[in-house]
């Protein structure tokens, strides 16, 4: 096999290998293939000095410019950190309805407002904020609360009937049916006056429940049922309800009325996360 012999035709030394009668001509490299291929070699080496790259027991080489892509990410989250704590603190000092006035607050602020609402209110009011049965839809313009921005902020940061906050929006509707306030043909009556002001079936508007009604119902829930902000007493003449708007619901709210409670979470998430929630409820369309 290794029988080196110079090519008759290109005059050039083989290299000896013959594969079938084929012969390889032993040529040198290309002079630029040669050089590209050093020069990576240095680049290479270069590299596992310059930049982590050696593999050692605990950890590896941190090489000489001290590069990571950990302490790269760390200083990005700190820029964005920075950038966000002047926001926060803008919103911490600016009065929630000035908030408002500015766009660019008011954006960031239904940002974070928007988080804060799915991990801490998503629970109880839904992920589209539509509520369910005894809890508020946070979409439309019905409030039991007030819906203008200060409203709903100090709801959410007092809570309604919370346990845990004096400052807790507060009103109790009498138990009319268990504490015999009312008996089972008044109580038959109101419900169907009430009933009559949305035209729910079996609803029947009546000189008497009228009377009842004005007696008995309008000091929290307005004359003709509008309803009454500052009582929470929501309002009993539209097609929104906490608890079912038939006529059996209604009657059964007057016999023993449930009371919906809603957390208090100012002192739980602090004032700028409640001013960013307002904002973001504010902001969900039903805002006044
Ligand atoms: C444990 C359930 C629960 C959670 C969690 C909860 N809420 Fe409520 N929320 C209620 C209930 C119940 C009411 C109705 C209170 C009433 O009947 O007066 C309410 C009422 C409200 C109202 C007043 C609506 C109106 O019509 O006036 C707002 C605003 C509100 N919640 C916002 C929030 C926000 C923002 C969060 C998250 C930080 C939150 N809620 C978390 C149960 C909850
Ligand atoms: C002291 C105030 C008060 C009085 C008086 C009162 N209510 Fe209420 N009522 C409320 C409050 C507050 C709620 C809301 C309860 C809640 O948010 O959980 C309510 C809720 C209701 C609801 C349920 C509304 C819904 O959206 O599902 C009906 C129906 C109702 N009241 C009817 C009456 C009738 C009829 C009378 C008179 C016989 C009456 N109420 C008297 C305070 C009152």
């Amino acid at each position: 096999m290794s029988d080196k012999h110079i090519d008759k035709l290109s005059g050039v030394e083989t290299t000896g290998h013959e594969w079938d009668g084929i012969r390889e001509l032993n040529n040198p490299l290309p002079r630029w293939w040669l050089w590209t291929f050093y020069g990576c070699i240095v680049f290479a080496l270069g590299y596992t000095v310059v930049f982590p790259a050696w593999p050692m027991l605990s950890s590896a080489t941190t090489g000489l410019l001290g590069y990571s892509s950990r302490a790269d990410l760390d200083a990005d989250l700190a820029a964005a950190k920075l950038a966000q704590g002047d926001r926060l603190e803008a919103v911490a000092s600016t009065p929630v309805a000035d908030i408002l006035k500015d766009d660019g607050l008011a954006r960031f602020a239904r940002a974070g407002g928007q988080s804060l609402y799915k991990v801490y209110c998503s629970q109880c009011h839904g992920t589209g904020a539509t509520g369910s049965a005894g809890y508020p839809n946070l979409n439309d313009d019905e409030w039991v609360w007030g819906g203008t921005i200060e409203q709903i902020y100090a709801t959410i940061t007092h809570g309604a009937r919370s346990p845990t906050d004096a400052d807790t929006h507060y009103n109790v509707m009498p138990n009319f049916g268990a504490d015999g306030i009312l008996g089972a043909e008044d109580i038959d009556r109101v419900a169907k006056q009430v009933a009559s002001f949305s035209g729910i079936e079996g609803g029947a508007a009546s000189p008497e429940g009228q009377q009842l009604f004005a007696d008995n119902c309008a000091s929290c829930h307005g004359d003709g049922g509008g309803g009454l902000v500052d009582a929470g007493g929501p309002s009993l003449n539209d097609q929104i309800w906490l608890y079912g708007g038939t006529l059996e619901a209604i009657r059964a709210q007057i016999n023993q009325p449930r009371h919906g409670v809603m957390p208090a979470w100012g002192a739980r998430l602090g004032d700028t996360a409640v001013k960013q929630l307002a904002v973001y409820v504010h902001g969900l369309g039903g805002g006044q």
